[in-house]
């Protein structure tokens, strides 16, 4: 719900991984900055703030979008999830632990917005949502490298961690679409790095 607040701002109801925020925001305030300048949802990140390195990726009612080109009074009465919301309490979201047992980071700047993408991705794919690469836009996608790799490519990482984050995605695509369990990590995980709730700012 959207409507002219007193102060010229606008009065805006986001619903945020599940949690309903009223705000008045000046009606230029995008949602990238709405979640992290007023809702301290800092995982989204600020990369290039005009819709070419993917750091800002949330799902806006499922579909992924760069938080950063959407203005946050469009994205009142839709369900937001930010990489904050993707995991369910103390278990990290599939694709969160793929990244971490594929060691798919290095400096994880990117990282929120990468996981978003992929689970944006996979859903596409679960959906059977043609993309750029899919042969036959009228057959069902097929679960591979190369759907992967068209689909994320609106995700750049800085630190050219693509030769991990790729089996990644991968390993969770196997996951959703059934297939095999990725393999395990060669180390035990040192506990939840900040990279996978975007606690680093
Ligand atoms: S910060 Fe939004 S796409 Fe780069
Ligand atoms: S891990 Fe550093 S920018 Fe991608």
């Amino acid at each position: 719900m959207t409507r002219p607040g007193p102060d010229r701002g606008v009065h805006t109801v986001l619903t945020i991984n599940g949690t309903r925020h009223e705000l008045t925001l000046d009606p230029r305030t995008t949602l990238l900055d709405a979640l992290r300048e007023r809702l301290d949802l800092t995982g989204s990140k600020k990369g290039c703030d005009r819709g070419q390195c993917g750091a800002c990726t949330v799902l806006v009612d499922g579909r992924r979008v760069n938080s950063c080109l959407l203005l946050a009074a469009s994205a009142a009465g839709s369900e937001v999830t930010t990489v904050e919301g993707l995991a369910d309490g103390d278990r990290l979201h599939p694709v969160q632990q793929a990244f971490l047992d594929h060691d798919a980071f290095q400096c994880g700047y990117c990282t929120p917005g990468q996981i978003c993408s992929a689970v944006g991705a996979l859903a596409e794919l679960a959906e059977g949502r043609p993309s750029a690469v899919t042969p036959d836009v009228a057959a069902e996608p097929r679960w591979e490298a190369a759907e992967i790799r068209e689909r994320m490519s609106g995700n750049l990482c800085r630190c050219g961690a693509y030769a991990h984050i790729v089996p990644a995605v991968m390993a969770a695509m196997d996951r959703s679409a059934g297939g095999a369990e990725p393999a395990p990590p060669a180390e035990p995980s040192p506990g939840v790095p900040a990279q996978m709730d975007g606690a680093n700012r």
